[in-house]
C-alpha cells in the first residue's frame, strides 16, 4: 500500500515539493526559487515556464533524494499562490504572456473606473471581494485587451484561463484536465460564492468570455492523473486549494471561530465562519475556506501585502543584517517601548485600508535610533497590521479568535511571536509542523483517497509546539498601537 502523499506548494517566490506520511509528518522536501520580473513600476510577472520547471524539478528531487519509488505515492495535492493569472493556448499549452502576479497593480485605473461607475456593492455581494487589482478578473481583462489577437482567439474558444493551480493541473495531466477548485475560483472576482458557479453578470462586467473558464471542483476531488512521463508513473491529483485556505486546513481550523495567520511574503489572517458567508463592514474579504462533497465552508480573510517582504527589504535593500535569523537577537537589544514605527506600504496598503497609492515610511527617529530599532519596527509592523485585522474581525464577527494559530517563515522568530501575542491580547499557537500550507494540500488529497475518514481525524493530528501568552499590560499595548495608527494615517492617500 502506498505510504506517502506528495504536496506541491507553488508560492510567489519559490516552488516546493514535500512528501508527507499518514501522520502528516514531512518526510522530505525540495525548494527552488525563481525570478520575479518587474517590467514597470507596480507590475510583477512570473515566467510560466519557470513555474512549471521549478514544480517539476522539485517533485523529481524529492523522489530522488528519498529514493521513494513513485508507486509509493498515493496521490498529489496542489496548493498555490492565488489570483495570479495565466492565459494559454488550448492546442499547444503555450502561455500567451507571462503570468500577472497577485501583487501587480497595473489594473489600478480600470478598477477605479469600475468603482466610480458604482459596481463595488454588487461585486462584493456576489464574490465577497472588492474591486481591486489584487484579484484575477481585471488581470485577465488586461491580457485579453493587450496581447494582440487574444480576445478574438478567446471568442473562438482557442484559449484557456487559469490561476496557477489550473495551469499546473493542465500541464501535469498533459492538457487533459482544465479545472480549478472552489477556493481558487473564489479569488478571481468572477465566481459567485453563494451559488458556487461562474457568474454571468460578472463575466459581462469584466468582459470575459465564458469559454476561457475552467470547471470548478471541490477541494478534495478528482483532478485527473499526473501523466506518467513526468514522475515515472500515473498519480491521481486529489486535492487542490489556494495557499491560504490550504494553510487553514493544515492548521485544522475546522470549526467556526478558529483562525490562522500565515506570515510569508505577505500576511493572511483567515477565520473559519462555517456555513455562513459573512459579509464584512470593514473591507475584509469573504472567501471559500474549502468545499467538500459539494458543500462550501466560508471564511473571513484579512490580506496584508507585505510581511516577510519587510525583513527581505531590511536585509537586501538596507543591508542591515545578512540573515533573517539575526533579527531576533537585534530586536532583543531594543529598549522596550521604543517609538520607532515602520509602515511597510511598499505596494500600497491592503486590508482594511486598500490604498494602492500609499507608500512606506519610518517615523519617530531620534539620535539614538540604531539598526536594532529599525529592524524591531519592521517586525512589529507585521504585528500591528495583524491587530488592524483583528479589530475589523471583532467588529464584523462579534468576536475574533481567542487563540490564533500561526505559520510561515517569520513565526520562527520568538520575539515577534511574543510581541504578536502582546499586541493582540490573545494566545498565539505555533504548531510542530510549520509546512502547514503543503500539509493542507496533502490532507485534502488524503481525504479524497480515503486516508482520513473526516476532518475530525485530521484535527487530531495537529500538535502545538509552543504557545505564546500575552504579557504586556493593557495601557502599554494601547499606547504602542495608538502610535501605529497615527503612523498609518500619515501615509494614507485616501
Ligand atoms: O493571495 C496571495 C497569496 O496566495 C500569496 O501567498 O505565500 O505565495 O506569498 P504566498
Amino acid at each position: 500500500m502506498a505510504s506517502y502523499l506528495l504536496a506541491i506548494d507553488q508560492g510567489t517566490t519559490s516552488s516546493r515539493a514535500i512528501l508527507f506520511d499518514r501522520q502528516g509528518c514531512s518526510v522530505a522536501s525540495a525548494q527552488r526559487e525563481f525570478p520575479q520580473h518587474f517590467p514597470h513600476d507596480g507590475w510583477i510577472e512570473h515566467d510560466p515556464e519557470d513555474i512549471w520547471e521549478t514544480v517539476l524539478t522539485t517533485c523529481r528531487e524529492v523522489l530522488e533524494e528519498t529514493g521513494v519509488p513513485p508507486e509509493e505515492i498515493a496521490g498529489v495535492g496542489i496548493t498555490n499562490q492565488r489570483e495570479t493569472t495565466l492565459l494559454w493556448d488550448r492546442a499547444t499549452g503555450e502561455p500567451l504572456h507571462n503570468a500577472i502576479v497577485w501583487q501587480d497593480r497595473r489594473t489600478d485605473e480600470a478598477c477605479r473606473r469600475l468603482r466610480e461607475a458604482g459596481h463595488l456593492e454588487d461585486v462584493q455581494a456576489r464574490t465577497g471581494l472588492l474591486i481591486d487589482p489584487y484579484f484575477s478578473a481585471t488581470k485577465l481583462g488586461w491580457l485579453l485587451d493587450e496581447v494582440p489577437g487574444a480576445r478574438e482567439r478567446a471568442e473562438r474558444g482557442e484559449l484557456a484561463f487559469g490561476t496557477v493551480d489550473t495551469f499546473l493541473i493542465w500541464r501535469l495531466t498533459g492538457g487533459r484536465v482544465h479545472a480549478t477548485d472552489a477556493t481558487n475560483a473564489s479569488r478571481t472576482a468572477l465566481f459567485n460564492i453563494h451559488e458556487q458557479r461562474w457568474d454571468e453578470a460578472l463575466l459581462a462586467l469584466f468582459d470575459i468570455p465564458a469559454s476561457l473558464l475552467p470547471e470548478v471542483k471541490d477541494s478534495s476531488d478528482d483532478f485527473g492523473r499526473v501523466d506518467a512521463r513526468w514522475l515515472g508513473c500515473e498519480l491521481p491529483i486529489a486535492g487542490v486549494a489556494g495557499d491560504q485556505q490550504a494553510a487553514l486546513v493544515g492548521q485544522a481550523c475546522f470549526t467556526p471561530g478558529m483562525g490562522k495567520s500565515t506570515y510569508g511574503t505577505g500576511c493572511f489572517m483567515i477565520v473559519n465562519t462555517g456555513e455562513a458567508a459573512e459579509a464584512s463592514r470593514n473591507r475584509l474579504l469573504t472567501t471559500v475556506a474549502y468545499r467538500l462533497n459539494g458543500k462550501p465552508t466560508y471564511a473571513m480573510e484579512g490580506s496584508i501585502f507585505v510581511a516577510g517582504a519587510t525583513v527581505q527589504w531590511l536585509r537586501d535593500g538596507l543591508q542591515l543584517f545578512a540573515d533573517a535569523a539575526e533579527t531576533e537577537a537585534l530586536a532583543c537589544q531594543t529598549r522596550s517601548g521604543h517609538s520607532v514605527y515602520l509602515v511597510p506600504a511598499f505596494t500600497g496598503l491592503g486590508a482594511p485600508h486598500w490604498d494602492p497609492k500609499a507608500r512606506g515610511a519610518i517615523f519617530g527617529l531620534t539620535r539614538d535610533t540604531g539598526i536594532a530599532e529599525i529592524v524591531a519596527a519592521g517586525l512589529q509592523a507585521v504585528c500591528y497590521q495583524t491587530r488592524d485585522l483583528q479589530v475589523c474581525m471583532d467588529d464584523d464577527m462579534s468576536a475574533s479568535p481567542g487563540i490564533l494559530r500561526v505559520d510561515g517563515g517569520m513565526v520562527a522568530n520568538n520575539w515577534v511571536m511574543q510581541f504578536l501575542a502582546d499586541m493582540l491580547g490573545v494566545q498565539v499557537d505555533r504548531p510542530t509542523v510549520l509546512e502547514t500550507t503543503a500539509l493542507g494540500a496533502a490532507y485534502l488529497a488524503g481525504l479524497r483517497l480515503g486516508w482520513y475518514r473526516d476532518l475530525d481525524e485530521i484535527a487530531e493530528l495537529w500538535r502545538c509546539e509552543r504557545r505564546f501568552t500575552p504579557q504586556m499590560d493593557e495601557a502599554e499595548r494601547e499606547r504602542l498601537y495608538g502610535g501605529w495608527k497615527e503612523a498609518v494615517e500619515r501615509v494614507r492617500t485616501q
